[in-house]
């Protein structure tokens, strides 16, 4: 009888063990934004893809809206285990590397269509493996659009920036932006834009169509001055510890399905920009203000010098590279 339990105990344990090692392997995926934008999309495919495809041995679990992580503490996080994949914008890496600050510089990128170029291109490629030392790995960008000013006052040229605060990401090129136009740029998380604009403890704020109209800054700024000074893309990031973790031909499965994913969310980011516009025009909430080429030649001229100052860490090259790619 002792041996019978002795026996079943031990099969238990057996079965107990494989189980265990049979689990399967979890991808927190963490981001800031709202599900229905370019990267709350792009994160929900590629569970999709992960579920239909690998189902019970990779398991995504999407937490969008700073719910896991803010994007200030997300790349920590990773770096602990914490998570294992994200896509933060590429101004909130400077911590990590100073090269990806080149996507932060004012009027560089004339339209996404340049920055696809630029990010194809060895410079922008070679940007990709720019956390390596850092234990990160640059799994692929993903496109949001370009950016646009909010506030509480109308902007047309850039003396109406003069002393207005605006929330800027984690960059100290975006900080320097600003200063160009003597206004007062604050780094502030994501998940607090909302309430420093609604209590008008700032003024505005530099964004996309898609972030400010799912996370309703449009009811709270009542204009918009379509700048695109700028663009906001997005770095697909995880921890090499944890990539290189994963058994290889896992791996190269989880990448196809993460590059399906990134296509798709970059397919649709310039449609969303179009419609979210739109849907911020027709909630009649915010005035879309329309700049002359001459009030954009203003912005350019204040802001530009931001490039020099900026050129040491970002490297020449890679400037110019950005550049020739608006052709
Ligand atoms: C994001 O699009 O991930 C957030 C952008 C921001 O912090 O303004």
């Amino acid at each position: 009888m002792r041996l019978l339990t002795a026996a079943v105990t031990s099969l238990a344990l057996t079965l107990g063990a494989q189980a265990a090692s049979a689990a399967p392997v979890e991808i927190k995926f963490s981001h800031v934004v709202a599900e229905n934008t370019p990267k709350g999309q792009m994160a929900t495919k590629f569970k999709e893809l992960v579920d239909q495809r690998l189902a019970g041995k990779v398991e995504v679990k999407v937490y969008p809206n700073s719910q896991l992580f803010g994007d200030n503490k997300v790349l920590e996080a990773m770096l602990l285990g914490d998570v294992q994949m994200a896509a933060p914008a590429l101004s909130k890496f400077q911590k990590y590397t100073k090269q990806l600050q080149v996507y932060d510089l004012p009027f560089l990128f004339q339209d996404m269509a340049a920055v696809d170029r630029f990010q194809q291109g060895p410079q922008g490629q070679e940007l990709l493996g720019s956390l390596k030392t850092k234990g990160l790995v640059g799994l692929g960008y993903l496109h949001n659009g370009m950016k646009q000013l909010s506030a509480s006052d109308p902007l047309r040229v850039p003396a109406d920036a003069n002393g207005k605060k605006f929330r800027i990401m984690t960059s100290d090129v975006l900080q320097a932006q600003f200063e160009a136009v003597d206004a007062v740029p604050l780094k502030k998380p994501f998940s607090e834009v909302f309430t420093l604009l609604q209590t008008k403890a700032i003024d505005g704020q530099e964004n996309t169509w898609s972030n400010i109209y799912s996370k309703k800054f449009y009811e709270v700024q009542p204009y918009i001055t379509e700048s695109n000074h700028g663009v906001l893309d997005y770095l697909v990031v995880s921890s090499a510890e944890f990539w290189l973790s994963l058994d290889e031909d896992l791996r190269t499965e989880v990448k196809k399905a993460l590059d399906e994913a990134i296509a798709y969310g970059n397919n649709i980011a310039a449609e969303k920009a179009r419609a979210d516009k739109q849907a911020i025009i027709d909630s009649k909430r915010s005035e879309v203000i329309e700049i002359t080429a001459e009030e954009r030649a203003q912005w350019v001229e204040a802001m530009k010098p931001v490039w020099k100052q900026f050129e040491g860490d970002i490297g020449k090259d890679v400037i110019d590279a950005a550049v020739a790619a608006n052709q």
